[in-house]
């Protein structure tokens, strides 16, 4: 039996929480977030519901890319703690039920690492081949640049040797080489590492680059084999060293490449990939009030293997990123949630939080996230969604949604006992300010945003279908309506969200016994379908409402 068939699949209805430990929580008043300052924060994280917490990069960095150019990569970064605090975190949050996937990062490093200081020195160096280098003049790249702002070209001539390094990110981050089996063999004792230490697996960081064969001759080409075996080389030995770990891919490709990563029919390849088009399609479909471009997307997705699953999300650290629509498409998206230069980014994305593009609109943001938590997958949060947080545009590109998270009113937001002006990070001072959205306060208000999110993981994870299901869509009239049905085994939830500030009444039938009642799954409120199988709902503008599917005879839990 192949690895992927075995084992927990807690990852299939999980709930992931993504933060930076240096924006967290900061434990010692230096102003920055520090895993002792995480530490106490588990129990607010294990409350919410969270299930799985990924940590972004921590390891020692200059931090010219946010902790994503690394130089070491068996290490705290000392301004975050140490290792020990590291596994006082991850001890904690294992006691607590939580599962703990860190930022693997393997495409590139820091130039400032001492394998690339050590790789530029000669032509001739025992690090020389770590890196992806050329002797010859690269041709014109710059349409190949993941950050056009800062780089014309993913090469970079390195005075040294006269040569050139490829680099698909920053200068400053030269791309491993992983075709040479010393560069492989180094990355699996990182995991090896890692996984000694208690981690449940991975985000691995820039998939399609660190498998592209750029620069690399046609005789390692050939040594190296297909790129997607190593991918599975790594799959299993998470696999081996942790019992149910995962990797979980950063993959912005088409469905079709995803489902290669995948690992296409033996779903041995990533346990989980994000799902970029279905994330772009739903921010068009918000932006049109009509479903059409997700239903589109859900029904594009290649149906995946047992041991494989989508990660949802609307909002990451990065921009977000819309490089997949149409140019039409994405105007359209920038003319609705982000029309002022200064809330664009790289000319294809946006630098705002969901809460903000929705005007502020609780129905909205509210559908929203009901949204996410009810499309096939997994739902991943980032820090602050579950309290509506916002962000700070005149912040430098992707910074701008990288602020500390605002546990309380105060002027620090109890992110730390610092003054503002010693904080890593500006917070915002409009009307998203920790005055006005914070943690202590909406924790005690039930009709916070806090409340609500909470509630939404608390029904999500009571109905495993939505993680483990098959969807369809429900035929009814209305345009701006999604109707969805997912069903696993003898359970079914049915969801419908409407995108338009009008409310409907939505018809719909459902090839059911007669007696089979649709209890709402946050009111309990039950409807019954007709002896036609019709049942009639009304929603509210931007409302949503989750049913399950009880027959005649089910037994109810609750
Ligand atoms: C993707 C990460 O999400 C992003 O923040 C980073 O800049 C690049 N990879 C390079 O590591
Ligand atoms: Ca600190």
């Amino acid at each position: 039996m192949r690895i992927t068939e075995t084992g927990d699949l807690w990852w299939k209805n999980a709930v992931i929480y993504s933060l930076d430990v240096e924006t967290y929580n900061d434990g010692n008043g230096d102003g920055i977030g520090d895993f002792a300052g995480l530490a106490g924060r588990i129990d607010y994280l294990a409350e919410l519901g969270v299930t799985c917490l990924w940590l972004m990069p921590f390891f020692p960095s200059p931090d010219l890319d946010d902790g994503y150019d690394i130089t070491d990569f068996y290490n705290v970064d000392p301004r975050l703690g140490s290792l020990g605090d590291f596994v006082e975190v991850t001890r904690t949050a294992h006691d607590r039920g939580m599962r703990v996937i860190i930022d693997l990062v393997i495409n590139h490093t820091s130039d400032q690492h001492p394998w690339f200081k050590q790789s530029r020195k000669s032509t001739d160096n025992p690090y020389r081949d770590w890196y992806v280098w050329r002797s010859d003049t690269p041709p014109d790249t710059s349409d190949k640049v993941v950050f056009p702002d800062q780089e014309d070209s993913i090469w970079e001539k390195d005075d040294k040797t006269g040569e050139w390094y490829l680099h698909n990110f920053y200068k400053h981050q030269p791309d491993l080489n992983i075709a040479n089996p010393k560069v492989r063999d180094e990355i699996f004792k990182i995991i090896g590492f890692w996984a000694q230490l208690g981690v449940d697996g991975f985000r691995i960081d820039a998939v399609p680059f660190i498998f592209s064969t750029e620069g690399n001759t046609p005789e390692e080409i050939e040594a190296f084999g297909d790129p997607h075996d190593f991918l599975r080389d790594i799959r299993a030995m998470v696999g081996r060293r942790t019992g149910d770990g995962i990797i979980l891919g950063e993959v912005n490709i088409p469905y079709t490449d995803q489902y290669t990563f995948f690992g296409e029919e033996h779903g041995d390849g990533l346990t989980m990939q994000f799902d970029f088009i279905g994330m772009q399609a739903a921010y068009l479909s918000l932006a049109r009030q009509d479903p059409a471009p997700l239903v589109k997307a859900l029904g594009q997705r290649p149906q995946l293997s047992h041991g494989t699953q989508w990660a949802n999300f609307l909002r990451n650290h990065d921009e977000l990123t819309l490089d997949k629509l149409t140019d039409k498409e994405r105007q359209e998206v920038f003319d609705a949630f982000g029309p002022e230069p200064e809330m664009q980014v790289y000319g294809r994305g946006l630098k705002r939080r969901l809460p903000s593009m929705m005007g502020g609109d609780p129905r909205r943001i509210r559908m929203a996230y009901s949204l996410l938590f009810s499309l096939p997958g997994t739902p991943s949060l980032f820090y602050g969604e579950e309290i509506g947080m916002g962000e700070v545009l005149s912040e430098e590109g992707r910074m701008a949604v990288r602020t500390p998270m605002q546990w309380t009113p105060e002027p620090s937001a109890g992110f730390s006992t610092a003054g503002v002006r010693k904080l890593v990070a500006p917070l915002p001072s409009d009307g998203y300010s920790p005055e006005h959205v914070n943690v202590a306060d909406q924790r005690s208000d039930p009709d916070s945003q806090y409340a609500f999110v909470r509630d939404l993981i608390f029904r999500y994870r009571q109905h495993p279908e939505l993680g483990w299901g098959q969807h369809e869509v429900i035929e009814q009239p209305h345009t701006a309506v999604l109707a969805l049905r997912c069903r696993h085994e003898e359970n079914s939830v049915i969801t419908l969200h409407n995108f338009s500030p009008d409310g409907v009444t939505v018809a719909f039938s459902l090839d059911e016994e007669p007696g089979t009642v649709l209890v709402d799954v946050f009111t309990g409120e039950e409807c019954r379908l007709d002896d036609e199988g019709r049942i009639e709902v009304v929603l509210d503008g931007y409302g949503y409402r989750w049913y399950r599917v009880h027959g005649p005879d089910d037994r109810r839990l609750y």
